[in-house]
């Protein structure tokens, strides 16, 4: 029996499309999406993935060809051309794979990774005549085309949509349209390594709004060892914290927390997430400013989580109604965002607050009112 003589771009077809499925299947499931989910997340972050999958395809289809070169006994200038296409595709395909995690961490409109992806393939297929073609005793012959210029036009627009209105939104109302599309999910955390903190990815996360899994976690074990009867929260964001500070509460049997969120949007979100929680009995959710927020009573638990730059007067303007014998704790407080770290030692150096600096990705102050302690 004779077997069916095949082309030698069959293999490299194949370990093409079996790269191509592999990244969309591992870009797909890092995002936490179904393929049936895809359009409700939108057509652009179907061309999100796809752009991923054709490059890795791409890449692993070069990589392959490269690699098994000699056995297809092709002329040598080819394999100098395709050794340059396959480092070039790697590289778009490493740096789109990175602007994809940035998606996932919310700090990239949906649709960039497509954009991109036809800017950075337009522009190499520009470029790749200059390096490659045209050269006297060079075989073949190749010119930028109008159709390749189009990609990196038709990338460039998209990019000029998507951008500005992506970054005309607050990065809460982002993470709240991901969280009711796509649903979240536990990741390590991204925040840079600082001095005090070297290994942030040993901590965990739900986004960069809600305070790290482990803090959530300490939260609810402070109000178990403190027995507050009062807790007063700033920044509800998704409730979250208030949500678990309530699990404490409910442990305790006694208490409860006022939680302030100024954003009706978010703090239509967090009434929705805390009455699903069946704490909502332990809490009280006010939509205004901490600033402007009044409270009556002895706090015993002040945990300061709203605007950076505000921390340091929530802290002056309700430390009069701290307890003594109650705990003060801020968030964010790392070297890294500096403004709170600095805001509580100031404050130490005043005399007001003794402070712990608490080494989390994100850094935490645990501090206790000076004047009145025993
Ligand atoms: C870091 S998030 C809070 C996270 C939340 N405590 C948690 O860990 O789940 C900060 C929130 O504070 C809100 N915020 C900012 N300034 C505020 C203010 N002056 N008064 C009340 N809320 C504010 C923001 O809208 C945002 O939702």
């Amino acid at each position: 029996m004779r077997l069916p003589v095949l082309s030698p771009a069959v293999p490299v077809i194949l370990v093409g499309i079996a790269g191509a499925a592999r990244a969309a299947y591992l870009d797909l499931r890092r995002r936490r999406l179904r393929i049936s989910r895809v359009t409700i997340a939108g057509l652009l972050t179907a061309l999100d993935v796809a752009s991923m999958g054709v490059t890795a395809g791409t890449a692993a289809g070069l990589l392959f060809l490269v690699a098994t070169y000699l056995t297809f006994v092709q002329p040598l200038y080819l394999f100098a051309l395709f050794a340059f296409e396959a480092v070039a595709t790697v590289g778009i395909g490493l740096f789109l794979w990175r602007e994809g995690r940035l998606q996932v961490q919310f700090q990239r409109p949906i649709g960039i990774v497509f954009a991109e992806f036809l800017v950075l393939v337009g522009a190499y297929e520009l470029v790749e005549p200059h390096f490659f073609f045209n050269y006297p005793g060079f075989p073949l012959n190749k010119e930028p085309t109008l159709f390749w210029a189009a990609w990196v036009f038709c990338g460039g627009a998209i990019i000029t949509v998507i951008v500005p209105q992506f970054l005309k939104r607050r990065e809460e109302h982002r993470i709240i349209e991901r969280v009711t599309t796509q649903g979240e999910a536990i990741q390590a955390e991204y925040t840079p390594a600082t001095a005090e903190c070297p290994h942030p990815e040993r901590w965990k996360m739900l986004d960069s709004m809600t305070a790290e899994v482990e803090v959530l976690d300490f939260l609810k074990s402070l109000v178990v060892t403190v027995k507050p009867e009062l807790v007063v929260e700033t920044g509800t964001f998704m409730g979250l914290s208030a949500i678990k500070m309530a699990e404490g509460m409910k442990a305790n049997g006694f208490g409860r927390i006022v939680t302030c969120e100024f954003d009706p949007v978010v703090f239509q979100k967090a009434k929705e997430r805390i009455a699903a929680s069946g704490l909502a009995a332990w809490i009280e959710c006010r939509n205004e400013s901490s600033l402007d927020m009044k409270i009556y009573g002895t706090i015993d638990i002040f945990f300061s989580d709203s605007d950076i730059p505000i921390r340091e007067k929530e802290i002056r303007k309700f430390l009069p109604q701290i307890n003594p014998n109650g705990i003060v704790v801020t968030h964010d407080a790392s070297s890294h965002y500096k403004i709170v770290r600095e805001a509580a030692l100031r404050l130490e150096q005043e005399g007001l607050l003794s402070v712990v600096l608490v080494a989390t990705p994100r850094g935490l102050v645990i501090a206790q009112k000076r004047e009145g302690r025993k």
